[in-house]
């Protein structure tokens, strides 16, 4: 029964637990070094206008199969009476799984970079290439992570995802101005706020309008049904419409707070030159901590430790919302107890996270595991899982869910369904979601999805003949 599986208590549980899935390493260590890729502000103003224009209407369109179904992603689509298109959800509970094996990673890092930090040990940026080679303590940190996600997790919707939320998020949040209110005040901040607010739209191409779009799509936590699980935990009398654009405004507010904090510290470290910005992965865990330590060693630890604290913080929402999805399908599916699904599950998939553990030097055949699209340039196990599961399974998803919403479950079900609970509708945003759900999402989302296998795959390089 519907009331066995749990449900948010509190409407602002709902929108913290979904905020906090979005809100994670992509907000805070992928989207400044995104931004910084993409040539700076231009980006900035794509992926805003992507997340509300595009992954909104999809937010809703999960949320909505979630809460009218109150199952998992794979019940729901069996639920509405179309069991073939429940090919969606196992996709996206494959996807999810695969994602939390090398996000687990990532988070262990981040804890780790804690730990150092809390020892002053601030020579670890400049060792980080050894740092994530150690796996004896890199493990350790990931089978830490695992096990703190998993106790959330066990402990259910209300007392375990809602209340954790309800702490972490608000911490993170002041974390986070703390962090932003101390780098204003560095020397040559402001030529670090300048890179990041002042548009140079002569950076836009192709690739930066792929990488924001791809950017926006994994930051919200789309296209693999973790809002269809979370939306199942739902109350009716919750409006969806306005719960999903309080979730995308935190979302890109705490990116966008993160540039905020993370450009002044590299200008400051640059002395304003912002070289080495474009140094992607490395951005914040090889240079912040040489900011860090030019701060002296009590106010260098204190402000490094608290970084990655945030940092971990952010993460753990993050890993907790890629837990459930598949638990919520072995509890709803195959009947299996919650603690039983939770461990096993969280097992299963750290271990399944070990090849991508180990594909940062460890293993030679894992560190350089294919050569893909006619570079030269072999990919690690990592990243061609990451390429495989966020890059490619989310956007393809995202296009089925609106495909499926438009013309399988057709937009009046939808729009039945999210007029539950919602008051003082405006009628121009309904239009626009069917609208968009008909049209903008399959198509944008789909090509994204072609353009992935193409020039990823294969070296056809679609972009730059299309701008
Ligand atoms: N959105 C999270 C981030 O930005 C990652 C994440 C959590 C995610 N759950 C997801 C991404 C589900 C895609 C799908 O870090």
């Amino acid at each position: 029964m519907a009331s066995n599986r749990g449900q948010f208590n509190t409407r602002i549980g709902f929108i913290l637990a979904a905020a906090g899935s979005a809100v994670g390493l992509g907000n805070i260590w992928k989207f400044p070094f995104e931004v910084g890729q993409g040539g700076g502000a231009a980006f900035v103003v794509l992926y805003l206008a992507f997340c509300f224009l595009l992954c909104f209407p999809v937010m809703i369109s999960e949320i909505a199969i979630g809460r009218k179904t109150q199952l998992n992603p794979v019940g729901a689509f069996k639920k509405l009476g179309h069991g073939n298109w429940s090919i969606i959800g196992l996709l996206g509970i494959i996807a999810g799984v695969l994602i939390l094996s090398f996000y687990n990673v990532v988070a262990g890092w981040a804890f780790g970079y804690f730990l150092e930090m809390v020892q002053g040990n601030f020579g670890v940026g400049k060792e980080f290439g050894t740092f994530i080679t150690d796996w004896q303590k890199i493990g350790m940190y990931g089978i830490v992570f695992m096990a703190v996600t998993a106790f959330i997790v066990s402990k259910g919707i209300a007392g375990g995802i809602e209340k954790a939320s309800k702490i972490l998020m608000p911490t993170l949040f002041t974390l986070i101005l703390l962090l932003i209110g101390y780098a204003l005040t560095l020397d040559g901040a402001m030529e670090g706020i300048k890179f990041y607010l002042v548009p140079d739209f002569s950076e836009i191409n192709g690739d930066v309008i792929y990488s924001a779009l791809g950017q926006a799509f994994f930051s919200l936590s789309l296209g693999m049904g973790a809002l269809i699980t979370y939306g199942s935990y739902v109350s009716k009398k919750q409006n969806i419409v306005r719960s999903a654009a309080l979730i995308t405004l935190t979302d890109v507010s705490i990116a966008f707070l993160a540039g905020l904090m993370i450009f002044p510290f590299v200008a400051y470290l640059t002395q304003g030159s912002m070289e080495g910005v474009e140094g992607g992965a490395g951005l914040i865990f090889a240079t912040l901590p040489g900011v860090f330590e030019s701060l002296g060693a009590t106010l260098g630890m204190v402000i490094g430790a608290l970084f990655f604290l945030l940092l971990s913080f952010a993460a753990l929402t993050s890993t907790v919302s890629l837990l459930e999805v598949p638990v919520a399908y072995l509890v709803d599916e195959k009947k299996i107890k919650r603690p039983y699904a939770v461990w096993g599950m969280a097992a299963f998939i750290f271990l399944l996270g070990i090849p991508s553990m180990l594909s940062n030097g460890n293993v030679e055949a894992l560190t350089n595991f294919v050569t893909l699209g006619g570079s030269d340039k072999a990919t690690n196990f990592m990243d061609f899982i990451g390429l495989v599961a966020s890059d490619t399974f989310l956007p393809i998803g995202g296009a089925l869910i609106s495909i499926f919403v438009a013309y399988v479950w057709k937009t009046n079900n939808l729009n039945e369904e999210i007029a539950i609970g919602r008051e003082n509708a405006i009628p121009f945003v309904t239009k626009y979601i069917n609208f968009a759900v008909m049209f903008i999402c399959p198509v944008i989302l789909g090509a994204i999805g072609i353009i992935t296998i193409l020039d990823r795959y294969f070296g056809i390089d679609v972009l730059s003949k299309l701008f």
